[in-house]
């Protein structure tokens, strides 16, 4: 017998926002971070690659810094030009371009509202994790598609973690508590979401101060489930100036391993 008051399941077109409008202040002075090169293509064209990688994926949305979408737009035509990327997984998806907010959660949003009406499951992942591997892509889509509202790549924490009280400017932050280590995880993107769910958790959420920095908040905001898959070492955000360094290696490593 069905039960017809259960949700239908999600279907499995899929598409990827990625928010790449930040201006990327750690990483020193320069162009907005998602222009930024490595390897000598820009960190968001690594991204939308790595996504558009994925079969599933149909449609990689690509949020510019709010001046910069003709620019975004004519990288994107160099870069995705199969003479530019021979041979390299580009998939089959197509890409849009919009404008981006003055933060990631505005932005985010922008990203939703151009998605045409056909998508069931949508992916949001930073331009900041230019590295993210396939596998983990497919694992995010393969649990949204097995029914989870909310899904996370998340991997253990290497350093214990100390909540703090605010102090005054110079002194020194008292400490509050120390959480399990054993019970925490850094959360990693693409977080993959039903396409319902997301929008309803946007439409929820007023943007105040610097806004959301993780989707999957918002979804636990609801009161919904969220759950964590396996996430990646080399899916980490490039933040600081180090954090370039070890991506060009990663590179570098998977240039000699895979001839990438
Ligand atoms: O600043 P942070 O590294 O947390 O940004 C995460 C992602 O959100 C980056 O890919 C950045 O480009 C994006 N972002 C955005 N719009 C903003 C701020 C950040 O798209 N206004």
């Amino acid at each position: 017998m069905t039960d017809d008051s259960r949700p239908a399941p999600p279907r499995d077109r899929t598409a990827a926002v990625i928010p790449a409008a930040g201006r990327g202040v750690r990483l020193g002075p320069g162009a907005p971070k998602a222009l930024r090169t490595l390897n000598g293509m820009p960190m968001f064209i690594h991204a939308a690659r790595a996504l558009a990688a994925s079969r599933s994926v149909t449609l990689v949305v690509v949020v510019a810094p709010p001046d910069g979408a003709p620019e975004v737009k004519s990288l994107l035509d160099t870069y995705a030009l199969p003479a530019n990327a021979p041979g390299e997984g580009w998939g089959s998806a197509d890409f849009l371009v919009v404008p981006g907010g003055d933060n990631r959660q505005e932005s985010v949003r922008r990203g939703l509202e151009a998605l045409p009406q056909d998508i069931d499951i949508v992916l949001v992942h930073d331009a900041a994790r230019p590295l993210v591997p396939v596998e983990t892509v497919d694992a995010v889509i393969g649990a949204v598609r097995a029914g989870a509202p909310a899904v996370v790549p998340a991997l253990p924490l290497a350093d214990t973690v100390k909540e703090i009280a605010p102090a005054a400017p110079g002194d020194p932050e008292p400490v509050v508590a120390t959480p399990e280590r054993a019970r925490l995880r850094a959360v990693q993107t693409p977080q993959g979401f039903d396409r319902a769910t997301l929008l309803r958790a946007h439409e929820n959420a007023p943007v105040d101060g610097e806004g959301a920095t993780d989707d999957a908040g918002l979804v636990e905001r609801l009161g919904e489930p969220v759950v964590l898959v396996p996430g990646h070492e080399e899916a980490f955000k490039v933040t600081r100036p180090l954090d370039l360094v070890l991506a060009e290696a990663v590179l570098a490593r998977r240039r000699v391993n895979d001839g990438y």
